[in-house]
């Protein structure tokens, strides 16, 4: 079947979309086969899903394909362990032109006792794409409160950082 044409749309036509519309949420329970013999869940695990939830908010934003290009380091602030369940709440600070930052965090619970809490935070960037692999312009981000302006103003700080560092 012949493929239908992508409608073309014109940067500046692009409507704003706002924090909530590609927050995402993403929970598993950490499994023996995700840990060390001690019973520590692996750290690159846990980058690999803040990596998976920020690609899905930046694809969902965007409606594009998106690769990441930045990661933040992160700070394991406390164990996880086999059992407990990892959340991972992901969602849009900042959108440049093509580029996207997300800001991760992990939190970890116990299960049983109910006690959870903060494994890490962490940002990441994310730059949308077109169907050639060239950068694209990613809808503005309508940001409406005031945490989410102090969002943005910090993630502004953190991408001219990045440039600095480039
Ligand atoms: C993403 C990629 C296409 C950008 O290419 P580029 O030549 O740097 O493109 P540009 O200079 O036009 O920059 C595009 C955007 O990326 C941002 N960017 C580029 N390098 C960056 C970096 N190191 N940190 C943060 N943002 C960066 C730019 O600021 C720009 O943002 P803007 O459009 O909002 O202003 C290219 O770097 C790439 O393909 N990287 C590999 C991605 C990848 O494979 N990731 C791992 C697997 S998903």
């Amino acid at each position: 079947m012949k493929k239908a044409a992508q409608p073309v749309i014109a940067e500046d036509e692009l409507e704003g979309k706002t924090v909530e519309e590609s927050r995402v949420v993403m929970a598993r329970t950490m499994q023996p086969s995700d840990a060390n013999p001690f019973g520590n869940v692996h750290g690159g695990l846990i980058m690999y899903l803040a990596d998976e939830a920020g690609g899905a908010v930046a694809i969902r934003h965007s409606r594009r394909r998106c690769v990441t290009v930045a990661m933040d380091s992160m700070i394991f602030k406390e164990p996880v362990y086999i059992g407990d369940l990892l959340t991972v709440r992901a969602c849009l600070t900042f959108v440049g032109k093509s580029s996207m930052e997300v800001e991760v965090e992990i939190e970890a619970e116990n299960l049983r006792s109910g006690q959870a809490r903060l494994a890490g935070t962490s940002h990441l960037v994310y730059v949308a794409l077109d169907d050639d692999e060239r950068p694209v312009a990613a809808p503005p981000l309508v940001v409406r409160t005031a945490e989410e302006r102090e969002r943005w103003r910090a993630a502004e700080q953190r991408r001219a950082q990045r440039q600095r560092a480039k």
